[in-house]
């Protein structure tokens, strides 16, 4: 059965260690006098009856009593509260554990001995020369009466305490300031860290009698200053060595004193420390326990400013944007105060949970979707002249890649409803000179991927997926992006998921992975992932200097020879923290896209008449990047784009759309196999707008109900183009839509 444990003065350092220690194994009730905390219950042991009304309630088998009047000065001032708190306190919880039969576990001090010839054993003589002193030797006496009974002499606790008046502390918090800080050379004993106290204590909670636990070394606080400052990284100057006598204190403090604990040594498995292992504990914990403090802050901070309210009309419906919560700003914030600015341990896991997300062997991070295709195009190395086939309706950095590597584009157009190319298309442009298939999933809607895998594999060209609007799409049961030679993908705000500015390519093929590693990081030589450099700046790598390249001395430095005319291209380890939790919530993101398309298809589809609604191919499961709407002939986009722009509904065109239209592609060498009619009707005919996961039910509602509004005006405005053109040629059309809009279709 698992041990009732009552822990008196768990908001002091002690009382927080032990919580922490033994938390797991015991059934632990903290208690505080006056410092509330989250976990513990209140209790003045000066009051009897709350001590009588805790045990009754608990029945603790185990009392540890850590809560006591510390402060040296402030029991030789208050003399009245010293003697409630550690003598008459002291009574009551004796009195209490003797009449439930509960051990008790008593911190003792050594301040019981007088100072003249410390470190003092088990069985010193003690003779305390101050009140502090004077009240806890009694209250030793006071638990020598009980049958089971521990009594713990410690010296010199330190930890890390936000608000703590530990010694270790004050000299810290004077560190921090530039501040000069007086320390007695004088006055001898062997401080120990909170939580190694807490440790051993644990281990002998068991025992009876008295144990002396304190730290390995004995020296003076002028010396445990020292390293202090030594281990925080502050001026030693600030430490000033004075004597006690100087000082000008009230209590009179005990000099040499200090504990010999080689009766708990011999009988502990757990070591106790030295003082720079200590301190260096200490820092660790302290390190965790500001960035504990800054992570409640931020919690605070995303409550307050990061939730937006929607109110229809008036706030803004985006086409894309970033989802996320307090811990996207947590991880962000932990990463800068790590301040490891480039690529690093944090983009070496977004690289292999990214990998194993995909199911495939290599991932390379890289600063954005654009760059990942850039990267992907250079890593094939292909000849000069070489053509590389490409749907018209793309984004200029799909294409562009292809220009700027001297190889020709070949256009295809695309189909309507799915705006991807046929398969049929793509093997219609193919000529001797192509060598590669580049191809987006538009949009988030997979291509007919089995039959163009085919159709590359036939004619031995690579293939690559634009999956940049893509991530988490499936076509056959597969990942798309895992179907080509190479895939990229982007994190850009408006994407699957998002690191602000970043993008990936994937691959299974060693040698192109080598070369798109290459060519991210300028081109050099070195390639080997993770590089253990990254993942720990201090360490040696062996093969830096062993590398025998013809031409070179063979002593030349791996990081500095370069087998590819390369980019840096690199991400960093801030955005990686921040992908890092987007991973975790893409399934979630993939679930509300395709909810939210649900939505919008279910409600639109009734206005086939007026827009051509998105299709997918039957084997494909797309998780949408946005909701692409064409409008039929006769209907001018603007009106509606202008409409839902006004209603605050954000509208984009499908990217480029005919990319050969576009001003920057007047003049370029390509080939286009035919007139691109889809393409050129996109241009004029096709918007999107968004789904993406910040979307709620109450803003599908809302968009569904904007466009209906619209419709209607459309109908009704006999003037149009439109009106007409329904009402003249589609009569019992244009009845059926006016129904569907719960219209009358005599109204005029
Ligand atoms: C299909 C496609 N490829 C590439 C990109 C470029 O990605 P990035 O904005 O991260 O450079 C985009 C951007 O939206 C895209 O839609």
């Amino acid at each position: 059965m698992i041990k009732k444990v009552l822990l008196i003065g768990v908001s002091g350092q002690v009382g927080r260690a032990l919580y922490n220690r033994i938390g797991f194994e015991y059934e632990v009730y903290g208690t505080y006098w006056k410092k509330a905390i989250p976990f513990g219950r209140p209790l003045n042991i000066a009051e009897k009856g709350e001590v009588e009304r805790s045990f009754a309630e608990i029945k603790p088998e185990i009392v540890i009593l850590c809560g006591s009047l510390t402060n040296v000065e402030l029991c030789e001032e208050d003399k009245t509260l010293a003697e409630l708190i550690n003598i008459v306190g002291t009574r009551n919880v004796v009195e209490e554990a003797k009449r439930h039969n509960s051990k008790l576990i008593f911190f003792s001090t050594d301040y019981i001995f007088d100072g003249k010839d410390g470190p003092y054993s088990e069985d010193a003589l003690p003779n305390p020369i101050n009140y502090y002193g004077k009240t806890k030797l009694l209250g030793e006496e006071i638990v020598k009466t009980l049958p089971s009974y521990l009594i713990i002499r410690t010296t010199g606790v330190f930890s890390f305490e936000e608000n703590g008046q530990n010694f270790a502390m004050q000299v810290i918090r004077k560190g921090i300031l530039g501040e000069e800080i007086q320390v007695p050379s004088d006055q001898i004993a062997n401080p120990i860290l909170a939580s190694n106290l807490a440790d051993c204590v644990a281990e002998l909670i068991e025992k009876e009698g008295v144990y002396n636990i304190s730290g390995k070394q004995v020296l003076s606080r002028y010396d445990f200053a020292l390293s202090i400052a030594d281990s925080f990284l502050f001026d030693k100057g600030l430490i000033i060595p004075v004597l006690t006598s100087s000082l000008d204190q009230k209590a009179k403090r005990p000099l040499n004193g200090g504990l010999i604990t080689d009766k708990a040594s011999l009988e502990l498995k757990t070591k106790i420390l030295s003082v720079e292992e200590g301190l260096a504990r200490m820092r660790k914990r302290a390190d965790e326990e500001i960035r504990d403090v800054i992570h409640t802050k931020i919690r605070d901070y995303y409550s307050l400013f990061h939730r937006k309210r929607f109110e229809p009309g008036k706030t803004k419906i985006h086409f894309g944007g970033r989802v996320y919560g307090e811990e996207e700003l947590i991880a962000g914030c932990d990463s800068v105060l790590d301040f490891w600015l480039t690529s690093g341990k944090r983009t070496n896991s977004f690289e292999e949970r990214f990998s194993e997300y995909l199911g495939v062997k290599y991932t390379s991070l890289v600063n954005s979707g654009s760059s990942a295709n850039l990267l992907a195009i250079a890593s094939l190395n292909l000849p000069k002249g070489s053509e590389v086939i490409t749907p018209a309706t793309t984004f200029p950095t799909t294409i562009n890649p292809i220009i700027q590597h001297g190889l020709i584009p070949v256009l295809v157009d695309v189909e309507l409803e799915r705006y991807n190319p046929s398969p049929l298309q793509i093997e219609e442009a193919i000529s001797e000179k192509t060598r590669a298939i580049f191809i987006p999933h538009t949009l988030g809607n997979p291509c007919k991927m089995d039959e163009i895998v085919e159709i590359a594999k036939r004619y031995n060209l690579f293939l690559i997926e634009d999956a940049c609007d893509s991530l988490g799409s499936q076509y056959d049961g597969r990942l798309v992006g895992t179907f080509g030679d190479l895939a990229t993908f982007s994190f850009y705000p408006a994407h699957h998921i998002t690191m602000g500015e970043g993008g990936a390519v994937v691959t299974n093929n060693k040698d192109l992975a080598t070369a798109l590693y290459s060519l991210r990081d300028w081109g050099r030589a070195c390639v080997c992932q993770p590089c253990i450099l990254t993942k720990d700046p201090g360490s040696i790598c062996q093969k830096r200097f062993s590398v025998d390249t013809e031409g070179l001395p063979d002593d030349y430095d791996k990081r500095y020879i370069y087998t590819h005319i390369g980019y840096n291209l690199k991400a960093t380890d801030i955005q990686a923290a921040i992908g890092l939790v987007q991973l975790e919530r893409l399934p979630q993101f993939i679930k509300i896209r395709k909810r939210n398309f649900s939505l919008l298809y279910e409600g639109l589809k009734d206005l086939s008449d007026i827009f051509i609604l998105p299709r997918q191919e039957n084997k494909a499961d797309p998780s949408w990047f946005s909701f692409p709407l064409t409008v039929r002939e006769g209907i001018q986009r603007k009106n509606i784009v202008a409409f839902l722009e006004k209603a605050n509904i954000e509208t984009r065109m499908l990217f480029a759309s005919n990319i050969e239209r576009q001003p920057a592609y007047k003049g370029i060498e390509y080939r286009k196999v035919s007139e691109l009619k889809n393409s050129s009707l996109i241009m004029k005919n096709t918007f999107f707008i968004g789904l993406y996961p910040g979307i709620t039910e109450e803003m599908i509602e809302y968009i569904l109900s904007t466009i209906r509004d619209w419709t209607k005006k459309q109908l009704y405005s006999r003037n149009t183009r439109f009106t007409e053109k329904i009402c003249d040629k589609r009569g019992q059309g244009f009845k059926d839509l006016m129904i569907s809009l719960s219209l009358d279709p005599s109204t005029p």
